[in-house]
């Protein structure tokens, strides 16, 4: 008898929305594991975004949030968000539960997931993070967590920085040995990684970055992503970083770990970054 189950519905919600990748890489990974679903791009009004996730979650099964909702997802899910979403501030991945809603936030995850794929363990790492945005808070704790040495983040607006050192010793007061922040130009030392979070790549410029000090078999991440390397990427190859990638298989990888909190599978990222790294030419 040919299987009638109505196949389970996921998405992704943003404004906008069109650009988003997420449900070319999620219907990839489900047919890694022969499984049935359907995932959209879901288009919510900017003053409507909680009465659209009420309105999906009367069928649907789960939801990534994408810019600019992951602050209002946060509020939504209330006390039931994973310690990385408390700890983020934000929300990417939502869920039901017991007919509760419930989130996460994948995005370090898949930052610390990409870092181990390229041979970049975090652990004992000295790490340079700039930009003090929604898209640096939701990776400190993840790289805290990993196992770094050091993390330093650097903004240039150095309060935001800071601000982001004192949420998240507040939340972890153990974090406040390994974490600290500064003004842009307050990046004393030298770094095995340098991560720029800074949205300054979107319109392919470059952070108003004083050189950085590289330590030999370095990296420099770009957490955006694009068909050529960044102005940041070939800044930081220049001052001596010794390997320099851009953030696709951040996003791969914070898909991913969605898809293990929903499917509880663990989908292999590699050939969907290759179709991906292809496709954007
Ligand atoms: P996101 O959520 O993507 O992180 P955001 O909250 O608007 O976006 O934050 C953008 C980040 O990029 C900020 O850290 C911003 O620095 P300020 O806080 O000082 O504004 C940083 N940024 C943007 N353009 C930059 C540039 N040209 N040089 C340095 N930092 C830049």
């Amino acid at each position: 008898m040919p299987d009638t189950t109505p196949a389970k519905r996921y998405g992704v919600i943003g404004h906008p929305i069109e650009h988003s990748r997420s449900p070319h890489i999620h219907t990839q990974f489900a047919s890694q594991f022969n499984l049935a679903l359907s995932y959209e791009r879901i288009l919510a009004p900017l003053d409507g975004f909680a009465a659209t996730v009420e309105e999906f979650f009367k069928n649907g099964s789960g939801l990534n949030v994408t810019l600019p909702f992951k602050e209002q997802a946060y509020d939504l899910v209330g006390p039931r968000l994973s310690r990385r979403a408390r700890m983020a501030g934000a929300v990417n991945t939502l869920w039901l539960e017991d007919g509760q809603l419930h989130g996460c936030n994948t995005d370090g995850v898949g930052l610390c997931s990409d870092l181990l794929r390229i041979g970049h363990k975090p652990e004992g790492k000295r790490i340079l993070l700039i930009g003090a945005g929604g898209a640096s808070r939701g990776v400190v704790f993840p790289l805290l967590e990993a196992g770094c040495e050091m993390l330093h983040i650097i903004n240039r607006t150095s309060a935001k920085a800071y601000d982001i050192r004192e949420q998240v010793v507040a939340l972890d007061p153990d974090a406040s040995r390994r974490l600290s922040a500064g003004g842009l130009d307050d990046h004393c030392g030298d770094w095995d990684i340098v991560i720029n979070a800074t949205s300054a790549s979107l319109n392919q410029n470059l952070p108003e970055l004083p050189n950085a000090r590289y330590r030999s078999n370095s990296l420099a991440y770009d957490m955006f992503y694009a068909s050529e390397p960044t102005a940041f990427m070939r800044a930081a190859e220049q001052a001596g970083a010794t390997q320099s990638i851009d953030g696709l298989g951040m996003l791969v990888g914070q898909a991913a770990a969605s898809f293990q909190i929903w499917h509880g599978v663990k989908a292999d990222v590699e050939p969907v970054l290759a179709k991906l790294r292809q496709e954007i030419g």
